[in-house]
């Protein structure tokens, strides 16, 4: 394709294709809204971005400029607080925990890097935590600078110990955005016109409750897990399936589908490589999300919340019998040990054990799910109602028999609730995803879900 110059001349994306991963850029609806909601002084910085960022569909040019973020919330540039239940899903242990921070500036202050050939006791600390956190034989760490580079050494790790260079993934899956991660992942925003990508990546069906080619209709059949069985046998020769233990749309797998995988992956010498990068840490309940399905993989990824929220930071934990690369580089980050990042994870792990997070967690979620089903019966355009710990999904529908995506509403609903005080994702075109901070009290869940209520309805009588 040629270097086209003029993005004007260029033909306009197919939105519905576009919004796997989160809202885009391009809405109209964003543009309404920044029209009416945003003052002199922010669009000034906001030009300012867009003027020297190189522009992208999730991010610049940007919607907003933020001053602050505490807890469950954040400010904007104009003073206005919002209750952030995307957070990038880095927020388990809320915004600015300062707990956190005053594990970084301490460790700041003594050993704030620690080059190649080198240790630390942190990051020493670091990976024993989660050797013992991790379920089974999960003992080997390896540290990344963020989660997309984890997924690579994982996708490498599978090759070196397997031999073979095959993987089976899921359609609209995410794991991250480099190129390797976009060749398992399964979203056409990243894999459109890009070009060649890895060799050798099969793609599945998801456990997409309302949406999956077999026609389950809320209640799986599990004919997708069969499904993978049925591909690692005609392959022959896959190094390992990859999959979100629990996509964050929210998919929610049925309790056996991960069993059956595991056993599908045993019987045809294949790894299973969970990637708990937005979830794992406490998100569902639990402190690893494979813990819900009793399942041990051969490798687990996590990332995101593992910095506090603050430091880039993702860890890969592999089972003993992966300890099989010593003679190559499987990682090999320039901040691969990082002491302080080490210290921010430590301080997020103690936090979620001190504060009996897990428990809160299961509560709030309770509680939050109840009231969400009691607005699905108030609200005609909810189809479904779903959720596992602190993800949860309100699926907004055309048609409940037909359970036809409403993307348009799901965008407007989410402008809305934007201006009322609630900031939340749009997974998949039109689920509500809802990921607050896992510190959320009662009453920021309970103001959330009035928001939602109300801005749900405003749309509604448009
Ligand atoms: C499931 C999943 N995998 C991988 C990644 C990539 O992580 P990072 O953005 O830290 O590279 C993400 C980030 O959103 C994710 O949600």
């Amino acid at each position: 394709m040629k270097h086209d110059p003029n993005p004007q001349s260029r033909p306009q994306p197919d939105l519905d294709s576009l919004r796997s991963e989160g809202d885009v850029n391009l809405s109209s609806n964003r543009q309404a809204w920044a029209a009416s909601q945003i003052d002199a002084e922010t669009r000034e910085l906001l030009e300012e971005d867009a003027r020297y960022f190189l522009h992208q569909s999730l991010s610049t040019p940007c919607l907003n400029v933020l001053k602050s973020c505490h807890g469950a919330t954040m400010t904007d540039w104009q003073g206005r607080e919002l209750l952030d239940f995307h957070g990038n899903s880095v927020h388990q242990v809320g915004f600015g925990n300062p707990r956190v921070i005053e594990a970084i500036v301490k460790q700041l202050q003594e050993l704030s890097f620690c080059p190649r050939r080198y240790t630390n006791v942190p990051a020493i600390k670091l990976a024993k935590k989660l050797s013992e956190l991790a379920p089974g034989d999960l003992n080997r760490v390896l540290f990344a600078p963020g989660g997309t580079v984890a997924i690579g050494m994982a996708l490498k790790l599978a090759r070196a110990a397997t031999g073979r260079h095959k993987m089976i993934s899921m359609w609209d899956s995410f794991h991250g955005a480099s190129l390797d991660a976009i060749s398992v992942g399964g979203e056409a925003l990243f894999r459109k016109d890009i070009g060649p990508l890895l060799p050798g990546c099969e793609h599945v069906p998801p456990a997409d409750p309302w949406h999956c080619p077999w026609d389950c209709r809320g209640s799986c059949s599990l004919k997708c897990a069969d499904y993978v069985e049925y591909v690692l046998e005609k392959e022959g020769d896959v190094a390992a399936v990859i999959g979100e233990t629990v996509r964050n749309v929210p998919y929610i797998p049925p309790p056996d589908y991960w069993k059956r995988i595991r056993a599908a992956c045993d019987k045809h010498g294949a790894l299973l490589i969970l990637d708990e990068i937005p979830t794992g840490l406490g998100r569902t309940g639990k402190m690893f999300t494979c813990e819900h399905y009793d399942v041990v993989p051969d490798m687990v990824v996590v990332g995101k919340a593992l910095g506090g929220g603050i430091m880039p930071f993702a860890a890969l934990i592999a089972r003993e019998h992966l300890n099989v690369a010593a003679d190559r580089a499987i990682g090999h980050y320039t901040h691969e040990k990082s002491p302080v990042a080490a210290a921010a994870a430590l301080a997020t792990l103690e936090f979620i054990e001190s504060e009996n997070l897990l428990e809160h967690v299961r509560q709030i979620s309770e509680f939050a799910l109840a009231e969400l089903n009691l607005m699905k019966e108030r609200h005609e355009v909810i189809g479904d109602v779903r959720g596992l710990g602190l993800i949860l999904g309100v699926e907004l529908v055309k048609n409940r028999a037909t359970m036809e995506r409403d993307s348009e509403t799901a965008d407007r609903v989410m402008y809305e609730a934007l201006t009322r005080g609630l900031s939340f994702k749009v997974a998949m075109g039109n689920v509500l995803l809802l990921a607050p901070a896992l510190t959320i009290t009662r009453e920021e869940m309970t103001r959330a879900l009035k928001i939602l209520d109300e801005s749900i309805a405003a749309v509604a009588k448009l």
